[in-house]
């Protein structure tokens, strides 16, 4: 089986291939960083408009790095949402005019299912094991049970912990995106607990997040320094904030596992993926958090964390093999949560 995917949700425009045994055949990322950096941020119309010049010669490009073509194709898989509905168009659009062309399966794909499952692409994991999703707009706690089978456990009341992340690098007047910038400044901290501060939601009898209170501190204790702040202030308040990340997810994994292990009974895995999974600190500390526990551990390689079309590519894969595929009236969703009875996002 060989499945080609596209990835157009954000401000990576991205192609892939994959094939059943889960061996990527291709895959190329292009970035649209340098497009939105002037911005502090992504700018919709910007990324779609970039999507759509460069997602035709990145498909050709996958398809060339395969080595396949269109025909060799048994199906096709998009990112149908959630995002930027501009740039899912595009994808959507792109996907579904290969796979018409060609005769082939049309596959919409749940972004935060293309995260979900690619513990399974990467760490072969079973069914059914415990995701910790974090990424820039989203932060979510879900017990994975199946392809399209998703129980929500927890989420954040406010910000996205990759957008915590942004917020506190322009904060520390660091580049854009932050999560990488927090995570360089942070290495350089000669003192990481100079700073105290908040762990939001830590303690409490739920797996929910909440950041917003720990950017206000941060913020606040920036308007008590000296201003610009000098290196060594930015290094230790990016190791502090980066330490309370870390500690209140792994509080919340630790309730979410208990939770878990009601439900199913002993053992499982916590996975944990989306673009702040990437960040080194992050991962060890929840790798702690899930032995105590009792649970295996799984964190897919930081370029599979981040968006990319592997992951979509790979969901496709997952779909087809159980006969999910979609229709041509399929229309991109802005919002799109992974548990429809959660009725979160
Ligand atoms: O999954 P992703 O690539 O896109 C979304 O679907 O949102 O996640 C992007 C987010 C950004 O907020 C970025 O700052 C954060 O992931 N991020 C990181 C790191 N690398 C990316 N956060 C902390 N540490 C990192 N190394
Ligand atoms: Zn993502």
């Amino acid at each position: 089986m060989l499945v080609l995917g596209i990835e157009t949700s954000c401000d990576e425009t991205a192609a892939a291939v994959v094939d059943g045994d889960g061996r990527v055949r291709a895959n190329l990322v292009l970035s649209q960083l340098d497009e939105h950096r002037p911005y502090g941020g992504v700018v919709p119309e910007i990324a779609a408009r970039s999507h759509l010049e460069t997602l035709d010669g990145l498909v050709a490009g996958a398809m060339e790095q395969a080595g396949v073509g269109f025909g060799d194709l048994d199906g096709v898989a998009a990112t149908g949402g959630p995002g930027l509905i501009g740039g899912v168009m595009v994808g959507v659009m792109t996907g579904k005019a290969i796979a018409f062309a060609r005769g082939l399966p049309f596959l919409a794909i749940n972004h935060l299912e293309g995260h979900a499952l690619t513990a399974r692409l990467t760490d072969g994991c079973d069914f059914p094991y415990l995701l910790l999703l974090v990424s820039g707009g989203h932060c979510q706690l879900v017990a994975v049970e199946g392809v399209g089978r998703y129980r929500l456990y927890g989420t954040t009341v406010d910000d996205a912990v990759g957008e915590a992340f942004d917020k506190t690098a322009k904060l520390l007047g660091l580049g854009y995106p932050g999560g990488p910038e927090v995570e360089r400044a942070a290495a350089a901290a000669t003192d990481p607990d100079r700073f105290a501060l908040p762990r939001p939601m830590k303690g409490r009898n739920n797996c929910d997040f909440s950041f917003s209170g720990l950017k206000t501190a941060v913020r606040k204790t920036v308007e008590r320094l000296i201003d610009p702040l000098p290196p060594a202030d930015v290094a230790d308040l990016a190791a502090a904030f980066q330490t309370a990340v870390a500690d209140v997810l792994a509080d919340r994994c630790s309730r979410a596992m208990a939770r878990f292990q009601s439900a199913y009974g002993p053992g499982g895995t916590l996975v944990v993926a989306g673009g702040v999974a990437a960040n080194s600190t992050v991962r060890a500390v929840l790798e702690n958090a899930a032995g105590a526990a009792e649970f295996g551990f799984a964190a897919p390689p930081p370029d599979l964390c981040t968006d990319n079309a592997v992951m979509i590519a790979w969901a496709g894969v997952e779909r087809l093999r159980r006969g999910g595929v979609d229709g041509w009236e399929f229309k991109p969703r802005p919002r799109w949560p992974l548990d429809e009875t959660a009725a979160l996002d």
